[in-house]
Formats: C-alpha cells, structure tokens, sequence
C-alpha cells in the first residue's frame, strides 16, 4: 500500500449498532454477511478497499474488506471465507450467526485506497483477495476508468462473484490454477501494463511475493497490496518506553516483554484489535508525539515517517517516550 489512510485510531474506535439482515453462500465456503441500521436509513461512506472490524458476540473483532464503495450506502457486505485454521472468527461468522442479529461494526477504514485518477489499474486477486479488489473494479467501472482484474483462484469452485464479473466482459480474466496447470503469470501481466499505470493486489502470500517480485521495477507508489498474513513472525520485544496518554492525564511504562496494547488492556483502556500481528490496522492509535519503531505491514513507507500513529499490537517507541491520543 502506498497511500495515506484517512482515518486514525481515534474515529476507528466509533462503533454503529447494527443488524445482521442476510447471510448467503459465495462459494462452497465463503458466506456474504449483509449489514443494516436496525432502524434503516443511510450508514457512513465507504471508499473502494476500506475494511470494518466486526465485533462478534464471543468477543473476538475481525476485519473484513467491504464489498460495495459509496456515499449513501444502507447497507455493508463483506465476504468472510472460513479458515480450516480459524481461531473463532470465520468460523465461528459461518457457524454461529443468525440473520436478526445485533451486531457491532467499526466506521469503515482504508489501509488500501485506490488512486481514482490513475490512467489505467490493473486489480489482481488470489481466492478470498477478491473482496476489496471486486470493490475496486465496481467504482472503477462507475467513474469511467481504465481497468483490468486478474482473478486466480485454485478451483472453478472457489470463484466467487461470477455472474457479477462476467458483466465486465473481457476486463475480467479468470485463472484457475488446476485448469491451467500453473499459477498466474504475474511477471507477464505487470509487464504488459502501461508505464503509468497502478497495480493493487490481494491474495495468500506466495502471490503477493510473485507480485512484489514482478512489480519491483515500477515507481513503489504505484504498487499497492493487502495482505492477509504477516510475512514474518512479529518480534514483540524490545526496550522499554513510557506513554503519556493526553486525553487520560496518565503515564503508563511498557516494559520490554510486553506490547503496548497489552499495557493499555491492563489498565482497562479498551483499544480494538484483530490479528495481533501487525496486518489489519484495527489498533491503530493516534501519536501526538515521540517517534515511533513501527513494526506493522499497515501504514506507508510515507505515514511511517510522520510518526502521527502506530499501531498498539506491535509497534513501539524510537524516543524513549510517546504521548498517544488517548
Ligand atoms: S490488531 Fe491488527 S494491526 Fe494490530
């Protein structure tokens, strides 16, 4: 990703009670969760690649990219596969949701906006990295612009959204790897793209490797990705700093074993998370001051150093203190 955020941890922590008004199959197993206000009406506006963590009722929060971009929508989808790994969240979605049901989202974010005004955009996505790059090409295709989607899923029963591609013709190229024999040609696609033109990738890891492979020779603020995973295992430790938390009036020391986020939890000041591992920006915090060792895979090379905010879960202090929006 290579463009600034909009939104910091601040406003990410405003919360909308909403209703769980449908669920249905994309595939085998990826379900649609469909979200409305209780009392219907409009909800805040969404960008094309922003994500909403979703509260689920065992207490777990998880993000999920938003299937539809908009200045009036009354309702939110995401697309949620079910991981043979999960810890509670896609599985617990697939299995224990009922349509009717409270639900609490966070005001959408965007880790991975996209550049509206670029000649052309090339959308890649592997399986489930479908959803924010399905978003993209459906505002792409509204304002008028150049645009192609690369869509490469193992199996023809993976696809997802289908009949809704195939009404963009010739600008949607599926791939199936056991059709085909062989992954994507990432190298040739970049390859063929104009000059000028923006590459926005989701998908399982060895695809965004291939990707940031093929796409090394490009300027880096055209190459944008969304991971689903950290690439390598968070390092947690380090010395230890103090936070002054402004809004709270306090200071708090984060010892070396210990993460931010953990320290905040203890002394009961709530902050969102999701993966833990750097990856979903749900923890971001706004920084006010200090300079900050960010370790997450979230912000930009550009918003890293503005130091304005970090995320809880992982990162830590250069300055032997930061003062936090809290
Ligand atoms: S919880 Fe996901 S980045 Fe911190």
């Amino acid at each position: 990703m290579s463009q600034p955020s909009s939104t910091t941890g601040a406003a990410a922590r405003e919360t909308l009670a909403l209703r769980l008004q449908s669920i249905s199959y994309a595939t085998r197993d990826i379900q649609v969760f469909e979200f409305v206000r209780p009392e219907g009406g409009a909800l805040p506006p969404v960008t094309a690649g922003a994500h909403v963590d979703v509260h689920l009722p065992n207490g777990i929060t998880r993000s999920y990219s938003l299937l539809h971009a908009g200045e009036s929508l009354e309702r939110y989808l995401v697309g949620v596969k079910r991981d043979p790994n999960s810890r509670g969240g896609s599985r617990y979605m697939h299995e224990q949701l009922r349509v009717g049901m409270p639900i609490t989202l966070s005001l959408p974010r965007n880790h991975f906006p996209l550049a509206e005004d670029s000649a052309h955009t090339v959308l890649i996505a592997g399986g489930i990295g479908i959803t924010p790059i399905w978003c993209m090409a459906q505002r792409l295709e509204r304002i008028g612009a150049s645009w192609e989607l690369w869509y490469a899923c193992r199996s023809r029963a993976d696809l997802a959204f289908l009949p809704e591609l195939a009404r963009f013709g010739d600008r949607v190229h599926v791939h199936l790897d056991e059709e085909a024999n062989a992954v994507l040609d990432m190298a040739g696609i970049v390859a063929a793209a104009p000059a000028d033109a923006h590459f926005y990738c989701c998908g399982p890891a060895p695809m965004l490797a291939a990707y940031e492979a093929a796409a090394a020779g490009r300027a880096p603020d055209t190459v944008h990705l969304e991971r689903f995973g950290a690439t390598q295992p968070l390092v947690t430790g380090g010395d230890g700093f103090v936070v002054q938390l402004a809004r709270a009036g306090i200071e708090l020391v984060v010892p070396a074993e210990s993460t931010l986020l953990e320290v905040l939890t203890n002394h009961g000041i709530v902050i969102d998370s999701s993966c833990q591992a750097g990856i979903c920006g749900c923890c971001e915090i706004t920084v006010l001051a200090g300079e900050v060792d960010h370790r997450d895979e979230v912000l930009t090379q550009a918003q890293r150093a503005g130091h304005k905010s970090m995320m809880a879960c992982c990162s830590r202090a250069k300055s032997a203190r930061l003062v936090l929006d809290l």
